[in-house]
């Protein structure tokens, strides 16, 4: 991926939720991990780069493409060629798997229905779901469901998948389930930015692991080098207290 910001900063009513966030990702890069303390600007940084966060200053660009945050039409644009996932699961509830991933490609994406409905079983194919398509989302596992749920976010060939704390709400066992579908779809050449509080994961499959506490990236480097050799107090003090148990 190539995604840089610079100078981004965002206030909500006295705190300082991004302060001066400066990045510079290059094509190397297919997936970006987001890790830190709670309250240090993850999910506001992702809502950003997304095109769902105004920031009060600074700018992004993403494959060479400044965003243009004063224009409604442009963000939307923005956040149709690429794909979300948030921390509690987003299905519609009284629509079935099958739909939840193809009212999208319908509505928002303008396909036919038939396309639609094509797209989505091969989405949900893909991950293995196939058996699911028909059932409503109160009828699956939270690992069914957050899968469902990825499976609706990359349907339509997201440039990039944000992803903000994809397991925060699992158990162990759907934890690995749905972080196993996120190495597979790195596997397949999907570039992924994700916050996670899964610092294993983050450590395997992350190519670049981005340390942010109080609105600022205070390390940010390759994972090993971040795990092993970050040196900034804030951040070993974090990966102490995280990696304890
Ligand atoms: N919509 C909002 N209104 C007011 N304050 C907000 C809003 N969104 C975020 N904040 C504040 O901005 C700061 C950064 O929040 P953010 O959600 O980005 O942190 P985070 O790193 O994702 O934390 P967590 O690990 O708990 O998810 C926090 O102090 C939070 O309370
Ligand atoms: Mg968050």
């Amino acid at each position: 991926m190539k995604v840089s910001a610079s100078g981004l900063h965002k206030d909500y009513a006295g705190t300082k939720a991004l302060d001066g966030i400066d990045l510079d990702v290059d094509g190397d890069v297919s997936v970006l991990a987001l890790i830190g303390p709670s309250g240090g600007g993850k999910s506001t940084l992702l809502r950003v780069l997304g095109g769902l966060e105004i920031p009060d200053n600074g700018s992004v660009s993403i494959s060479g493409k400044n965003m243009d945050f004063g224009s409604e039409a442009a963000l939307l644009a923005h956040r149709r060629s690429n794909g979300f996932l948030f921390q509690s699961f987003n299905l519609f509830p009284h629509k079935s798997a099958l739909a939840n991933i193809s009212l999208p490609l319908e509505k928002v994406h303008g396909l036919l229905e038939s396309e639609a409905r094509e797209r989505a079983m091969d989405a949900l194919k893909r991950f293995n779901l196939t058996e699911h398509a028909a059932k409503f989302p109160a009828q699956l596992s939270g690992g069914q469901q957050q899968r469902v749920a990825i499976a609706r976010a990359i349907a339509h060939g997201p440039g990039l998948l944000f992803l903000d704390e994809p397991t925060s709400a699992l158990d162990p066992e759907m934890t690995a389930e749905v972080l196993d579908l996120i190495a597979e779809l790195k596997e397949g050449g999907q570039n992924i930015v994700l916050s996670t509080h899964e610092m294993g994961f983050a450590r395997q499959v992350a190519d670049e692991v981005a340390f942010l506490a109080e609105g600022k990236i205070i390390e940010i480097g390759t994972a090993s080098w971040l795990f092993e050799q970050g040196e900034d107090a804030r951040l070993r003090q974090f990966l102490s207290r995280v990696m304890r148990y």
